[in-house]
Parts: structure tokens; sequence; C-alpha cells
């Protein structure tokens, strides 16, 4: 599994990045907005995300619009803003034909508001390279978003998509709306591709009580030693 950072907080990347397990970052409008990001200040924002990650690490930069040809035109113009970027795009109809045509132009698109194996199935055969379920916003009206992921992996699992997609890639499934480091767990025993999580959670991850205690132990153990 590999891990993208969820938030389009430039500080937040910088710390993640150092840590030297991030292999991408997601944003969308919502999260912009949290950051106080300005309209005129998107695409440079976005740069400087690419850059801090580097050419190696996709960066989804979601299009706002809403007909295939507006998408189209939004995801060429996010498309020059670094070779790494992966226009994020709503699963619904138009946002569907536009990732065809962008996929069909070279441009990688991240399929997102991803709720059913149907619309997943339909974002792979549009030349999605990653399709976004989310868990959390499930969970939120009582359902179960991990079961929903499990569902969408294994079906995609079942085909092969690469004469779909840009350059042959296989489609990867990004997990989406997480809110903890069970979530993680789970999808990646299930085999999502790539969990997208939120900075609180990363850091979450990393840690255990049980580490802690340990360290603890083996730092008093050694001023023993040193003492001795
Ligand atoms: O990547 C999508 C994610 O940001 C949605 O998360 O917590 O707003 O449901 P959330």
């Amino acid at each position: 599994m590999k891990f993208f950072l969820d938030t389009a907080d430039l500080a937040e990347i910088e710390e993640a990045a150092s840590w030297g397990a991030l292999a991408g970052v997601t944003t969308n409008p919502s999260l912009y907005a949290k950051i106080g990001g300005k309209l005129a200040d998107f695409n440079n924002h976005m740069k400087r995300i690419c850059e801090i990650v580097g050419p190696d690490c996709p960066v989804s930069a979601e299009s706002v619009a809403i007909t295939r040809d507006e998408i189209v035109r939004d995801g060429l113009q996010l498309a020059e803003i670094a070779p790494n970027i992966v226009v994020k795009i709503p699963t619904m109809v138009e946002g569907l034909a536009a990732t065809r045509a962008l996929a069909d132009q070279g441009v990688r698109v991240n399929m997102t508001l991803c709720f059913s194996v149907p619309q997943a199935l339909l974002a792979a055969r549009a030349g999605a390279r990653y399709i976004s379920p989310f868990i959390g916003r499930f969970d939120d009206i009582s359902q179960d978003g991990l079961a929903e992921v499990e569902n969408i992996v294994a079906a995609i699992g079942n085909y092969d998509f690469t004469a779909n997609t840009v350059n042959g890639e296989q489609v990867e499934i990004i997990a989406a709306s997480i809110r903890s480091a069970n979530h993680v767990t789970q999808c990646a025993l299930m085999g999502a591709h790539i969990a997208t999580v939120p900075f609180g959670v990363l850091k979450k991850m990393v840690q255990h009580p049980l580490t802690d205690k340990g360290l603890d132990s083996f730092m008093k153990d050694w001023e023993k030693v040193q003492n001795a």
C-alpha cells in the first residue's frame, strides 16, 4: 500500500514528505478553502505542492467545472501546472466523458466522490488512473464504508483496464475519506493500492503505546550502562 497525504497544507506536506514514506498528495476544494486558499493563488499553490513532493509523486488537483467541455478545459490547464498533476474529477456523467477525453490526451485522472462498484467500473472504463471511494462519509450516514471499498477493490481486480488508461497503466484504488489508523489497516488487508490520509491520521499511524514504552525502557537501561 502507498500513502498519500490528503491536505492542501504546505507545512503538513513538507513534514510528511520528510518522513520518507509519502507517495503522493490529494487535495479538494474544501481542503484548499480550509487553509484560506484564494482562487488567484491556486495554480501556484499546486505547483508548490508538486515541487515539495517531487516529480514521482502524483498530486491530485480537483476541477470544479460541471460540463464535459469545461472539465476538459480545466483539466488541461491543471495538467500544465506540473507533470505530476493528476486531475481530480467527480464521478458523474459529464465527469466520465471528460475523463475519457483527458485520458485520450495523456492526462491522468483521479475519479473522486465514488461510492459504489458500478461507479468505479465506469470510471475505470472511462480511463481513470485512480479511483477514490470514500469511507468516512459512508460511516457518517451509518453505512459501512469499508465494505464498499472492499467490494470496489475486488470488482476492479476482476478485470484488466490497461487498454483504457494513459500508457496502459494499472488502475489504482485510493481509499479516501479515511478517519482512523484502523481504516488504513482494513484497507491494506483488502488490497486497496493507496490510502490518502489526513496528517492527523498519518501521525497516529506511526504511534503505538508499546513502542513508546519499549523506547522508554531502552533509554533508561542505556543510562544505567553509561553510569556503570
Ligand atoms: O480525499 C477525499 C477526502 O478528503 C474526503 O474526506 O473527511 O472530507 O470525508 P472527508
